[in-house]
């Protein structure tokens, strides 16, 4: 369903006209697969990466080599519009997802955009809010909400666009205990393929089927969760 063949990426414009050295990557020759219904944690430490590849995934940050393929379509100016009607994106701050004075305008404001015509599109929102125990805070300001009342709402507003594949980029940061373990929850039970970056372990080893470790821009393990963070020697190696 996501598929990366020997994705390279960089901030510096030399690597756009084809200078960049190993050093200049962000991403370095990534490639991996992701199957529909798969739940994939991706871990590294900061600046390992992790952000910079949802942004190459939402095609804000350009490759400098390889691809991306999304159901089999490699992203392009031409694909990147119907692609990112199949993916969500949480963000790490909420802040950066909500800007309406009221959450159900939030959480509404995706899919006017998209044409939905209003009567579905209302329907839509209280169904969402209401699946995610957030119906109460429809008529709230997002801006005076708490942390994880405000990741609620950023949720909403991404899977009111029944998206196919989510990508959320540390969903429990930020939270307290509680909150936190109400996020995962509300993740776990979301029947989607999900990307999940996270510095949190636990979360992956318990709700994730595989753990991709990133370091210094380079994908350098792929697969089961439990055994690779069991392996000190390798997670003291990745900085993790
Ligand atoms: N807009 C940017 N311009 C230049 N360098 C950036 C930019 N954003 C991130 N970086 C650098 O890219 C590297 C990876 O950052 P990031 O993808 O945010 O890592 P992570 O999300 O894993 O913490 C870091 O060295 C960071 O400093
Ligand atoms: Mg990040």
């Amino acid at each position: 369903m996501v598929r990366l063949v020997q994705v390279s990426a960089s901030y510096q414009p030399a690597a756009a006209a084809g200078y960049a050295t190993e050093v200049d990557r962000v991403l370095n020759n990534i490639s991996f697969h992701i199957k529909k219904g798969e739940s994939v944690a991706l871990i590294g430490a900061n600046g390992a990466g992790k952000t910079s590849l949802f942004l190459a995934l939402a095609g804000i940050l350009p490759l400098t080599g390889g691809s991306i393929f999304i159901d089999g379509v490699a992203l392009s100016k031409r694909t990147i519009k119907t692609a990112r009607r199949k993916i969500g994106f949480v963000f790490q701050n909420p802040d950066d997802q909500l800007f309406m004075s009221r959450v159900y305008d939030d959480v509404l404001f995706g899919l006017l955009n998209i044409g939905v015509a209003e009567e579905e599109a209302h329907i839509r929102v209280r169904n969402a809010l209401a699946k995610l125990g957030a119906g109460h805070l429809a008529d709230r300001s997002p801006f005076r909400l708490s942390g994880g009342e405000k990741r609620l709402c950023a949720l909403a507003a991404v899977l009111v666009m029944e998206p196919e594949i989510v990508f959320f980029d540390e969903p429990t940061a930020f939270l307290d205990p509680k909150s936190q373990r109400a996020a995962s929850e509300v993740i776990q039970a979301l029947p989607l393929t999900k990307l999940i970056a996270t510095h949190d372990l636990a979360f992956a080893r318990t709700l994730c089927d595989r753990a991709l470790i990133l370091r210094s821009g380079s994908l350098v393990a792929d697969g089961d969760p439990a055994t690779l963070f069991d392996d000190a020697g390798n997670m003291s190696l990745w900085g993790l």
